[in-house]
Protein backbone atom coordinates (compact mmCIF):
# COMPACT_ATOMS: atom_id res chain seq x y z
CA UNK A 1 0.00 0.00 0.00
CA UNK A 2 1.01 3.33 -0.77
CA UNK A 3 0.47 6.62 1.45
CA UNK A 4 -1.83 7.94 -1.04
CA UNK A 5 -4.25 4.72 -0.47
CA UNK A 6 -4.72 6.04 2.98
CA UNK A 7 -6.53 9.14 2.03
CA UNK A 8 -10.44 9.08 2.67
CA UNK A 9 -12.69 9.32 -0.13
CA UNK A 10 -15.68 11.11 -0.55
CA UNK A 11 -19.15 11.04 -0.59
CA UNK A 12 -19.48 8.84 2.97
CA UNK A 13 -22.32 9.73 5.22
CA UNK A 14 -21.13 10.69 8.49
CA UNK A 15 -22.98 9.73 11.93
CA UNK A 16 -23.73 12.54 13.77
CA UNK A 17 -22.80 10.96 16.91
CA UNK A 18 -21.48 7.82 18.82
CA UNK A 19 -19.19 6.21 20.69
CA UNK A 20 -15.91 4.28 20.09
CA UNK A 21 -13.80 2.53 22.01
CA UNK A 22 -10.67 -0.12 21.82
CA UNK A 23 -8.30 -1.42 23.79
CA UNK A 24 -4.99 -1.32 22.58
CA UNK A 25 -1.21 -3.36 23.88
CA UNK A 26 2.02 -2.22 24.54
CA UNK A 27 4.87 -4.05 22.34
CA UNK A 28 8.37 -4.38 23.14
CA UNK A 29 11.33 -4.46 20.39
CA UNK A 30 13.38 -7.42 19.83
CA UNK A 31 15.01 -5.42 17.07
CA UNK A 32 14.87 -1.46 17.98
CA UNK A 33 13.77 1.14 16.02
CA UNK A 34 16.54 3.95 16.64
CA UNK A 35 16.75 7.16 14.06
CA UNK A 36 14.35 8.10 11.98
CA UNK A 37 14.16 10.43 8.57
CA UNK A 38 11.08 12.69 8.33
CA UNK A 39 7.39 11.64 8.24
CA UNK A 40 7.92 9.25 11.23
CA UNK A 41 10.34 6.98 8.49
CA UNK A 42 12.34 4.64 10.86
CA UNK A 43 16.12 4.70 9.87
CA UNK A 44 16.47 0.88 10.45
CA UNK A 45 13.46 -2.15 10.39
CA UNK A 46 12.57 -3.17 14.03
CA UNK A 47 10.31 -6.32 15.09
CA UNK A 48 8.35 -6.44 18.26
CA UNK A 49 6.35 -9.16 20.40
CA UNK A 50 3.10 -7.57 20.91
CA UNK A 51 2.27 -7.83 24.98
CA UNK A 52 -1.11 -8.56 26.90
CA UNK A 53 -1.19 -7.29 30.04
CA UNK A 54 -0.02 -3.59 29.21
CA UNK A 55 -2.30 -2.16 27.22
CA UNK A 56 -4.41 1.27 27.00
CA UNK A 57 -8.23 1.71 26.70
CA UNK A 58 -9.52 4.96 24.84
CA UNK A 59 -12.91 5.70 24.49
CA UNK A 60 -13.89 8.17 21.91
CA UNK A 61 -17.10 9.93 21.53
CA UNK A 62 -18.11 12.25 18.73
CA UNK A 63 -20.52 14.83 18.10
CA UNK A 64 -20.90 16.96 14.83
CA UNK A 65 -20.12 20.49 15.44
CA UNK A 66 -22.77 22.74 13.43
CA UNK A 67 -19.66 23.75 10.87
CA UNK A 68 -16.23 22.34 10.48
CA UNK A 69 -14.16 24.14 13.12
CA UNK A 70 -10.58 25.62 12.32
CA UNK A 71 -9.32 24.24 15.23
CA UNK A 72 -9.49 20.36 16.64
CA UNK A 73 -12.39 19.98 19.52
CA UNK A 74 -11.85 17.87 21.88
CA UNK A 75 -11.72 17.26 25.76
CA UNK A 76 -8.90 15.06 26.83
CA UNK A 77 -9.80 12.86 30.18
CA UNK A 78 -6.48 10.44 31.65
CA UNK A 79 -8.03 8.11 34.28
CA UNK A 80 -10.97 9.71 34.61
CA UNK A 81 -9.20 13.36 35.67
CA UNK A 82 -8.79 16.08 32.68
CA UNK A 83 -5.57 16.32 31.15
CA UNK A 84 -4.40 19.41 29.48
CA UNK A 85 -0.49 18.09 29.28
CA UNK A 86 -1.48 15.41 26.84
CA UNK A 87 -3.37 18.00 24.58
CA UNK A 88 -0.32 18.98 22.60
CA UNK A 89 0.34 15.79 21.91
CA UNK A 90 -2.70 15.26 20.57
CA UNK A 91 -3.10 18.38 18.65
CA UNK A 92 0.17 17.25 16.90
CA UNK A 93 -0.99 13.94 16.25
CA UNK A 94 -4.20 15.47 14.29
CA UNK A 95 -2.69 18.18 12.43
CA UNK A 96 -0.31 14.91 11.36
CA UNK A 97 -3.14 12.76 10.31
CA UNK A 98 -5.83 15.32 8.90
CA UNK A 99 -4.97 14.64 5.54
CA UNK A 100 -6.16 11.24 5.99
CA UNK A 101 -8.64 11.56 8.39
CA UNK A 102 -10.10 14.67 7.42
CA UNK A 103 -13.30 14.45 9.13
CA UNK A 104 -11.73 15.57 12.23
CA UNK A 105 -12.39 19.14 12.59
CA UNK A 106 -16.27 18.06 12.06
CA UNK A 107 -16.40 16.80 15.13
CA UNK A 108 -16.57 17.59 18.94
CA UNK A 109 -14.23 14.77 20.47
CA UNK A 110 -14.77 13.59 24.27
CA UNK A 111 -11.51 11.08 24.57
CA UNK A 112 -11.35 8.74 27.73
CA UNK A 113 -7.84 7.03 28.30
CA UNK A 114 -6.72 5.04 30.84
CA UNK A 115 -3.81 2.57 31.16
CA UNK A 116 -3.73 -0.68 32.73
CA UNK A 117 -0.34 -0.32 33.98
CA UNK A 118 0.45 2.75 36.96
CA UNK A 119 1.06 5.58 35.66
CA UNK A 120 4.16 6.74 37.17
CA UNK A 121 5.67 3.05 36.11
CA UNK A 122 8.37 4.90 33.70
CA UNK A 123 6.57 2.70 30.90
CA UNK A 124 5.89 4.73 28.16
CA UNK A 125 2.45 4.59 26.87
CA UNK A 126 2.55 6.63 23.63
CA UNK A 127 2.58 3.08 21.54
CA UNK A 128 -1.04 1.34 23.63
CA UNK A 129 -2.10 5.19 23.58
CA UNK A 130 -1.52 6.14 19.68
CA UNK A 131 -2.82 2.73 18.56
CA UNK A 132 -6.25 3.19 20.52
CA UNK A 133 -6.52 6.23 19.28
CA UNK A 134 -5.95 5.15 15.76
CA UNK A 135 -8.17 2.56 15.98
CA UNK A 136 -11.28 4.56 17.35
CA UNK A 137 -10.45 6.44 14.31
CA UNK A 138 -10.64 4.09 11.91
CA UNK A 139 -14.31 2.84 13.98
CA UNK A 140 -15.91 6.11 13.05
CA UNK A 141 -14.63 5.77 9.16
CA UNK A 142 -15.67 2.40 9.23
CA UNK A 143 -19.42 3.38 10.60
CA UNK A 144 -19.47 5.32 7.64
CA UNK A 145 -18.04 2.95 4.93
CA UNK A 146 -19.25 -0.38 6.37
CA UNK A 147 -17.36 -2.08 3.34
CA UNK A 148 -13.98 -1.49 4.35
CA UNK A 149 -12.59 -4.68 5.53
CA UNK A 150 -10.38 -5.93 8.68
CA UNK A 151 -7.09 -5.87 7.08
CA UNK A 152 -7.72 -2.60 5.48
CA UNK A 153 -8.55 -0.95 8.91
CA UNK A 154 -5.60 -2.27 10.79
CA UNK A 155 -3.07 -1.50 8.38
CA UNK A 156 -4.39 1.79 8.24
CA UNK A 157 -4.39 1.71 11.99
CA UNK A 158 -0.85 0.90 12.33
CA UNK A 159 0.20 3.35 9.65
CA UNK A 160 -2.33 6.51 11.64
CA UNK A 161 -0.73 5.37 14.71
CA UNK A 162 3.34 5.10 13.17
CA UNK A 163 2.26 9.53 12.41
CA UNK A 164 1.56 9.43 16.56
CA UNK A 165 4.30 7.45 17.78
CA UNK A 166 6.42 5.57 15.46
CA UNK A 167 6.53 2.21 17.77
CA UNK A 168 2.65 2.47 17.86
CA UNK A 169 2.69 1.11 14.52
CA UNK A 170 3.64 -2.26 16.27
CA UNK A 171 0.96 -1.94 18.85
CA UNK A 172 -2.51 -2.90 16.54
CA UNK A 173 -1.98 -6.78 15.43
CA UNK A 174 -0.20 -10.15 17.26
CA UNK A 175 2.11 -11.40 18.43
CA UNK A 176 5.28 -10.83 16.41
CA UNK A 177 5.58 -7.40 13.91
CA UNK A 178 7.91 -5.98 11.65
CA UNK A 179 7.78 -2.31 10.76
CA UNK A 180 10.00 -0.68 8.01
CA UNK A 181 10.96 -1.67 4.73
CA UNK A 182 13.12 -4.63 4.89
CA UNK A 183 13.65 -6.39 1.42
CA UNK A 184 13.85 -10.14 2.48
CA UNK A 185 9.96 -9.50 3.44
CA UNK A 186 8.30 -8.48 0.60
CA UNK A 187 5.24 -7.00 1.86
CA UNK A 188 6.95 -5.29 4.51
CA UNK A 189 6.73 -0.87 4.61
CA UNK A 190 8.05 1.71 6.39
CA UNK A 191 4.16 2.94 6.50
CA UNK A 192 3.05 0.39 9.02
CA UNK A 193 4.08 -2.32 10.52
CA UNK A 194 2.63 -6.12 9.53
CA UNK A 195 2.50 -9.66 11.00
CA UNK A 196 5.97 -11.66 10.73
CA UNK A 197 5.46 -13.55 7.82
CA UNK A 198 7.82 -16.38 8.09
CA UNK A 199 7.99 -19.71 10.04
CA UNK A 200 7.83 -19.12 13.95
CA UNK A 201 8.25 -22.17 16.12
CA UNK A 202 5.76 -22.50 19.15
CA UNK A 203 8.77 -22.16 21.76
CA UNK A 204 7.96 -18.04 20.93
CA UNK A 205 4.19 -18.06 20.79
CA UNK A 206 3.88 -17.89 24.63
CA UNK A 207 6.77 -16.02 25.85
CA UNK A 208 6.89 -14.40 29.17
CA UNK A 209 7.99 -10.93 29.26
CA UNK A 210 8.33 -9.70 33.09
CA UNK A 211 8.95 -6.14 33.35
CA UNK A 212 11.20 -4.70 36.00
CA UNK A 213 10.57 -1.25 37.31
CA UNK A 214 13.90 0.08 38.23
CA UNK A 215 12.94 3.83 37.77
CA UNK A 216 9.24 4.96 37.72
CA UNK A 217 10.44 8.51 37.01
CA UNK A 218 10.20 10.68 34.17
CA UNK A 219 13.01 10.10 31.52
CA UNK A 220 15.57 12.60 31.49
CA UNK A 221 15.58 12.47 27.67
CA UNK A 222 12.31 11.27 25.26
CA UNK A 223 12.53 8.88 22.43
CA UNK A 224 12.02 11.56 20.21
CA UNK A 225 15.28 13.37 21.29
CA UNK A 226 17.00 10.36 21.08
CA UNK A 227 15.48 9.54 17.29
CA UNK A 228 16.92 13.12 16.51
CA UNK A 229 20.11 13.05 18.14
CA UNK A 230 20.83 9.63 15.15
CA UNK A 231 21.22 12.41 12.36
CA UNK A 232 24.41 12.66 13.52
CA UNK A 233 25.58 10.43 15.56
CA UNK A 234 29.26 8.46 14.19
CA UNK A 235 27.96 4.96 14.05
CA UNK A 236 24.55 5.56 12.80
CA UNK A 237 25.36 3.44 9.80
CA UNK A 238 26.84 0.89 11.23
CA UNK A 239 23.89 0.49 13.71
CA UNK A 240 21.24 1.10 10.45
CA UNK A 241 22.95 -2.35 8.71
CA UNK A 242 22.88 -3.89 12.28
CA UNK A 243 19.94 -3.87 12.41
CA UNK A 244 18.71 -5.13 9.36
CA UNK A 245 21.53 -7.77 9.66
CA UNK A 246 20.10 -8.94 13.71
CA UNK A 247 16.22 -8.87 12.00
CA UNK A 248 17.85 -11.24 9.09
CA UNK A 249 19.56 -13.60 11.70
CA UNK A 250 16.34 -13.59 13.66
CA UNK A 251 14.53 -15.07 10.62
CA UNK A 252 16.19 -18.75 10.88
CA UNK A 253 16.42 -18.43 15.09
CA UNK A 254 12.50 -18.10 14.76
CA UNK A 255 12.08 -20.81 12.33
CA UNK A 256 14.20 -23.46 14.29
CA UNK A 257 13.50 -21.86 18.28
CA UNK A 258 16.85 -21.30 18.72
CA UNK A 259 16.88 -19.85 22.17
CA UNK A 260 20.62 -19.11 22.47
CA UNK A 261 20.93 -16.99 19.09
CA UNK A 262 17.96 -15.31 20.12
CA UNK A 263 19.01 -14.03 23.58
CA UNK A 264 22.12 -13.45 21.65
CA UNK A 265 20.43 -10.89 19.09
CA UNK A 266 17.74 -9.57 21.62
CA UNK A 267 20.48 -8.83 24.12
CA UNK A 268 22.89 -6.84 21.74
CA UNK A 269 20.45 -5.05 20.49
CA UNK A 270 19.36 -3.76 23.81
CA UNK A 271 23.03 -2.74 24.69
CA UNK A 272 23.39 -1.26 20.87
CA UNK A 273 20.09 0.93 21.56
CA UNK A 274 21.61 2.27 24.98
CA UNK A 275 25.63 2.34 23.28
CA UNK A 276 23.84 4.79 20.66
CA UNK A 277 22.69 7.06 23.63
CA UNK A 278 25.71 6.78 25.61
CA UNK A 279 27.65 7.77 22.28
CA UNK A 280 25.60 10.30 20.62
CA UNK A 281 26.49 13.95 21.25
CA UNK A 282 25.13 15.12 23.79
CA UNK A 283 25.19 12.12 25.24
CA UNK A 284 23.30 10.57 27.89
CA UNK A 285 22.79 7.47 30.05
CA UNK A 286 18.98 6.18 30.91
CA UNK A 287 20.38 2.91 32.85
CA UNK A 288 20.35 2.88 36.12
CA UNK A 289 23.27 0.96 38.60
CA UNK A 290 20.21 -1.30 39.47
CA UNK A 291 19.79 -2.03 35.58
CA UNK A 292 22.91 -3.15 35.50
CA UNK A 293 22.52 -4.97 38.03
CA UNK A 294 20.13 -7.05 37.28
CA UNK A 295 21.85 -7.73 34.00
CA UNK A 296 24.66 -9.27 36.18
CA UNK A 297 22.22 -11.30 37.91
CA UNK A 298 20.71 -12.78 35.07
CA UNK A 299 23.82 -13.63 33.49
CA UNK A 300 25.25 -15.63 36.10
CA UNK A 301 21.92 -17.45 36.32
CA UNK A 302 21.36 -18.14 32.89
CA UNK A 303 24.85 -19.89 33.08
CA UNK A 304 24.29 -21.22 36.61
CA UNK A 305 20.72 -22.63 35.39
CA UNK A 306 21.07 -23.16 32.03
CA UNK A 307 17.98 -21.98 31.80
CA UNK A 308 17.41 -19.64 28.31
CA UNK A 309 16.16 -16.36 30.59
CA UNK A 310 17.63 -12.61 28.55
CA UNK A 311 16.45 -9.20 29.44
CA UNK A 312 15.85 -6.41 26.87
CA UNK A 313 15.98 -2.70 27.35
CA UNK A 314 13.22 0.24 26.12
CA UNK A 315 14.44 3.94 26.23
CA UNK A 316 14.67 3.65 30.02
CA UNK A 317 16.23 1.91 32.68
CA UNK A 318 13.39 -0.51 33.39
CA UNK A 319 14.62 -4.49 32.92
CA UNK A 320 12.07 -6.55 30.32
CA UNK A 321 12.54 -9.88 31.53
CA UNK A 322 12.11 -12.54 28.42
CA UNK A 323 12.21 -16.09 28.72
CA UNK A 324 9.80 -19.63 27.17
CA UNK A 325 6.41 -20.95 29.15
CA UNK A 326 8.75 -24.24 29.96
CA UNK A 327 11.62 -22.09 32.32
CA UNK A 328 8.43 -20.23 33.44
CA UNK A 329 8.65 -21.73 37.08
CA UNK A 330 12.87 -21.75 37.64
CA UNK A 331 12.42 -18.17 36.07
CA UNK A 332 10.14 -16.93 38.03
CA UNK A 333 11.14 -17.78 41.55
CA UNK A 334 14.70 -16.38 40.58
CA UNK A 335 13.23 -12.87 39.59
CA UNK A 336 11.27 -13.12 42.85
CA UNK A 337 14.68 -14.10 44.57
CA UNK A 338 17.09 -12.01 43.35
CA UNK A 339 15.74 -9.70 40.86
CA UNK A 340 12.81 -7.53 42.60
CA UNK A 341 15.06 -6.03 45.54
CA UNK A 342 16.41 -4.10 42.60
CA UNK A 343 12.43 -2.70 41.50
CA UNK A 344 11.42 0.58 43.02
CA UNK A 345 9.40 0.00 46.00
CA UNK A 346 9.59 -3.94 44.53
CA UNK A 347 7.41 -3.30 41.80
CA UNK A 348 7.41 -5.36 38.49
CA UNK A 349 4.62 -6.21 35.93
CA UNK A 350 4.25 -9.83 34.80
CA UNK A 351 3.30 -9.58 31.06
CA UNK A 352 3.47 -11.95 28.08
CA UNK A 353 3.11 -12.06 24.16
CA UNK A 354 -0.20 -10.88 23.10
CA UNK A 355 -2.58 -10.83 20.10
CA UNK A 356 -3.52 -7.77 19.48
CA UNK A 357 -5.98 -4.94 19.86
CA UNK A 358 -9.42 -5.81 20.78
CA UNK A 359 -12.81 -3.27 20.47
CA UNK A 360 -14.94 -2.80 22.89
CA UNK A 361 -17.61 -0.74 21.92
CA UNK A 362 -18.99 0.48 18.29
C1 LIG B 1 13.59 2.44 22.21
O1 LIG B 1 8.16 5.10 19.09
O2 LIG B 1 8.65 6.19 21.31
O3 LIG B 1 11.28 1.90 22.30
O4 LIG B 1 8.41 7.78 16.99
O5 LIG B 1 9.48 9.52 18.40
O6 LIG B 1 7.33 8.47 19.16
P1 LIG B 1 8.64 8.29 18.39
O7 LIG B 1 9.51 7.23 19.19
P2 LIG B 1 9.10 5.89 19.92
O8 LIG B 1 10.52 5.15 19.98
C2 LIG B 1 10.63 3.89 20.53
C3 LIG B 1 12.03 3.52 20.68
C4 LIG B 1 12.31 2.23 21.41
C5 LIG B 1 12.58 1.09 20.43
C6 LIG B 1 11.39 0.47 19.77
O9 LIG B 1 10.30 0.42 20.34
O10 LIG B 1 11.60 -0.06 18.65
Amino acid sequence: MTESEFILKDGFEYPNEGKVAWKAPSNIALVKYWGKKPNQIPANPSISFTLNACATTTSLAFKKLDKKSDTFSFDLFFEGKPKEEFAPKIITFFERIERYIPFLKEYHFIIETSNSFPHSSGIASSASGMAALALCLLSIEKLANPTLGEDYLKMKASFLARLGSGSACRSIEGDLIQWGAYEPISKSSDLYGIRYPFKVDSVFKNYHDTILLVHKGQKTVSSTVGHDLMHEHPFAQQRFQQADHNLNKLKEVFEKGNLNEFVNIVESEALTLHAMMMTSLPYFVLMKPNTLEIINRIWAFRKKSKTHVCFTLDAGANVHVLYPESEKKEVFQFIQDELVAFCENGHYICDRIGHGAKQLKG
